[in-house]
């Protein structure tokens, strides 16, 4: 894509906002892949802006409160209202960054959105979400106490986050939910059983994460690559041994199609994602300008109906070797329930 091309806009569910049609995810610039160069990653956000994208992601546990920080940094003298913010919360860690569970109680919901609401200097976000669903805590009351924050103006619109068909469903009922964020990729199909039927019944809109699969899906994964200890691909099923080795082996049929298509094999990857329909943004975990720049070109990439059989082919449901996340992770995920 050109600089000066502007990517089109999907509106997330029928309650949602308006949005770039693929979103900036800011995790990897705080944490989750080992470290990250700041300056650039301000760089990389302002590269997004630029070109249109619209939808920033992020979480308050990404860095510990890192991740807002630096996108305050990065929005310091552009328009707020141009631009959509989606923090997820509940997500309890220490000072070195240790996992310690799950809160999103209503007295934690709205704690965690008042240090947020410092944080990156705004006094709304566009979307709140619980990063996962508190096993405590029902999801009407964690729902229930962002729409108190709606009411209040301190929020915009109510998102979840790893959550399946069900919680999805009781949670539509206390107030409109603008979209489910959840891993879906070539890699990662499960969704398409139960839950995406399921919030498009509810007029519930997909942010699509993990696109590429951490990077499995770039085309340019290197086995070899030494990954630092606080890279989480270091504990991923996926990216060990044999598991590695077998779900390279896939990426490799996307290759041929990839340079059919004048693309790369990441653009076709984000490119399959965007094309599940209208109500899918995938959100790209760029943390340098040259990737975010091959990933914008993924929306100028249409796939034709031959193309598309022979990926699905490639790749059907189940196809990746070992789970998503590790098996600690996986337990907290209601969405694979
Ligand atoms: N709701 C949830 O539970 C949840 C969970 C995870 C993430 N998220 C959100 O979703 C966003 C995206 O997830 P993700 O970062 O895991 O997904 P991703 O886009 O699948 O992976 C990003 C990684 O892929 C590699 N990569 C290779 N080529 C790339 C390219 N052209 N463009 C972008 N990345 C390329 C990069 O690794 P290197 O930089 O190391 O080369 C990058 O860190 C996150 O930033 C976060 O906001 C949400």
């Amino acid at each position: 894509m050109s600089a000066t091309t502007r990517p089109a806009q999907r509106t997330l569910g029928t309650s949602g906002p308006v949005t770039s049609a693929l979103g900036l995810g800011c995790m990897g610039m705080s944490d989750m892949y080992g470290p990250a160069d700041e300056a650039e990653s301000i760089a990389t956000i302002h590269a997004a802006l630029d070109s249109g994208v619209t939808l920033l992601d992020t979480g308050d546990f990404y860095g510990m409160g890192h991740n807002e920080l630096l996108i305050h940094e990065a929005l310091r003298g552009r328009d707020r209202a141009s631009v959509q913010i989606s923090v997820k919360f509940g997500a309890q860690r220490g000072p070195d960054g240790q996992w310690l569970g799950y809160n999103a109680s209503p007295a934690a919901t709205k704690t965690a959105l008042a240090y947020t609401l410092r944080r990156l200097r705004t006094d709304y976000v566009d979307v709140y979400r619980p990063a996962r669903l508190d096993p405590d805590v029902p999801i009407e009351e964690t729902v229930g106490a962002i729409a108190d924050l709606v009411k209040a103006g301190h929020v915009r619109h109510i998102g979840l986050s790893e959550v399946g068909a069900d919680t999805l469903r009781r949670a539509a009922a206390v107030h409109p939910i603008s979209d489910l964020q959840i891993e879906y990729s070539l890699l990662s199909r499960s969704i398409e059983a139960a839950i995406l039927p399921t919030a498009r019944e509810l007029g519930i809109g997909i942010t699509a994460y993990g696109v590429l699969s951490r990077g499995l899906l770039s085309g340019r994964w290197n086995p070899d690559r030494t990954l630092a200890d606080t890279d989480l691909r270091g504990h991923s099923p996926r990216f060990q041994g044999d598991n590695l080795a077998h779900n390279l082996a896939l990426v490799e049929a996307l290759r041929e199609i990839a340079a059919a298509n004048d693309a790369t094999v990441a653009q076709l990857a984000v490119a399959w994602v965007a094309s599940r329909g209208q109500d899918v943004v995938p959100l790209v975990g760029a943390r340098r300008r040259d990737r975010l720049a091959e990933a914008l070109g993924a929306l100028d990439v249409t796939l034709s109906p031959a193309h598309l059989a022979a990926i699905d082919a490639a790749f059907p449901a189940g196809a990746a070797a070992g789970d998503r996340y590790a098996a600690a992770q996986m337990t907290s995920l209601d969405s694979e329930r």
